[in-house]
């Protein structure tokens, strides 16, 4: 099993790329079965990537890969279509969930394995199936698989989500493109690579309106052959970086992103006392020297996200007094909170709410990551810590984050895999 090895207090001063999302990738792939010919660029290439583009050869989608350029290409020729999704090619990438909607509005029927639960949560699908049996579909769960048939082809219809969720937004909204006529989704999920999904979808020819968590669909039974498209960049990677650079950079420069799509995390960085500076889209990080202490809550876009809470809890290790962040979208998602206690944070949980007593020494330590954000909060506990860090299990990082020790060492810092 890989290990990363970090010699911590070693300043960071360099300039860093942010790859594209790895959350819009996996709708937009999960979409592409409608298409024909897709050309997907700014991809990153990170293990739920790959592990969505075998569960689409599975399905019977012809696969390009073409690293050097970050291109997927994905050619639907409708021969041999499988429309099963598979326990195996599931269990480890919940967002193979998403074909669900794909498969259920071009081939009319689905065989898709529940995905299970996970380190942080449950993570259960009834909001997607909801959604999908108000589109028409006939649902049922048998041997872990849910089996899913729409004879007649969807319908489309009025849905108001019960609650916000970004997998059951995108499900419905792949699955109301050639539903029958017009679906009004409420209450939706409206983060940026779901918006990034819709543009993908607009380019097949699909009508879509969005205003406020409302978007509406025209479905059509046949979209356009050919479509291009570039990834939207990836928002926590970014926010991960500027985090790095809040805890203990001197300069980090941060390119090729959106800064408007990250306005509030900047806003809560500057507040907690990092110097940053944004030109166009090209974002200048330096450490402050004494922190201010801040309350946060995680919400859903634009609100602050859950995947950069655990990032945002080493930072407020650091910061002068008591911070709070409470975690409002996952009912588990303090797992990295024990292991920064090994290495000196002082962190206190009641319900869902973390006190972080700061500032606090921390000291290097062998940890263990269990999730994909707690593993990368681990890795920026061990930038700031005494000695050295040694982070296990860092197949959790690899899902998510591409070349993240290349990036970090072209800033100085002293990290590699062993
Ligand atoms: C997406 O997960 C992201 N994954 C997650 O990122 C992210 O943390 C999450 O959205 C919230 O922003 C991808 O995009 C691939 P949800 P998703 O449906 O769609 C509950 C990462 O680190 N819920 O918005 O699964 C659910 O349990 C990953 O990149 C239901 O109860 O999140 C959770 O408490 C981790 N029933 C809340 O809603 C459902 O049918 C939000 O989940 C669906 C969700």
């Amino acid at each position: 099993m890989q290990k990363l090895l970090i010699k911590g207090k070693k300043n960071l001063a360099g300039s860093i790329s942010i790859s594209g999302s790895k959350n819009a990738t996996l709708p937009i792939l999960a979409a592409s079965i409608l298409a024909k010919d897709v050309n997907l660029t700014n991809v990153p290439l990170v293990k739920d990537i790959f592990t969505m583009i075998e569960l689409l050869k599975f399905i019977g989608i012809k696969v390009k890969i073409f690293k050097k350029k970050k291109t997927i290409q994905l050619k639907n020729s409708n021969k041999k279509i499988n429309t099963l999704a598979p326990y195996k090619l599931v269990k480890t990438m919940r967002a193979g969930v998403l074909v669900l909607g794909s498969l259920l509005t071009k081939y009319k029927k689905a065989k898709v394995s529940l995905p299970g639960g996970c380190a942080i949560g449950t993570r259960p699908v009834d909001i997607h199936l909801f959604a999908l049996k108000k589109l028409g579909a006939k649902i049922k769960i048998k041997d872990g698989y849910i089996i899913a048939e729409a004879k007649q082809g969807l319908i489309g219809n009025k849905i108001r989500f019960p609650s916000i969720s970004v997998g059951a937004t995108e499900n419905a909204l792949i699955a109301a493109c050639s539903a029958e006529g017009k679906t009004v989704l409420s209450n939706c999920a409206i983060e940026p690579e779901i918006l990034d999904l819709i543009t993908f979808l607009k380019k097949l020819g699909i009508l879509i309106q969005i205003s406020g968590r409302k978007i509406i669909i025209n479905g059509k039974k046949s979209v356009k052959k050919k479509v291009n498209h570039k990834i939207i960049f990836d928002r926590i990677e970014a926010g991960t970086y500027l985090i790095a650079g809040a805890l203990i950079g001197k300069k980090i420069i941060i390119r090729n992103v959106l800064s408007r799509v990250i306005k509030n995390e900047i806003k809560i960085l500057k507040k907690i006392g990092a110097k940053i500076t944004v030109k166009k889209n090209i974002i200048t990080i330096t450490k402050s020297k004494n922190m201010k202490k801040i309350n946060v809550i995680t919400k859903p876009y634009p609100g602050f996200p859950t995947d950069l809470q655990a990032q945002l809890m080493v930072l407020m290790t650091q910061t002068k007094g008591v911070s709070k962040i409470k975690e409002n979208i996952f009912e588990n998602r303090f797992m990295h909170v024990p292991e920064l206690k090994r290495m000196g944070a002082k962190i206190e949980i009641q319900n869902k709410t973390a006190r972080i007593f700061g500032p606090s020494k921390l000291t290097g330590a062998e940890v263990m990551a269990t999730d994909l954000r707690a593993s990368v909060s681990l890795v920026l506990a061990g930038l700031i810590a005494d000695n050295r860090t040694i982070v296990n299990r860092i197949y959790h990082l690899d899902r998510g984050y591409e070349f993240l020790e290349k990036k970090l060492k072209k800033c100085n810092a002293v990290i590699k895999r062993i």
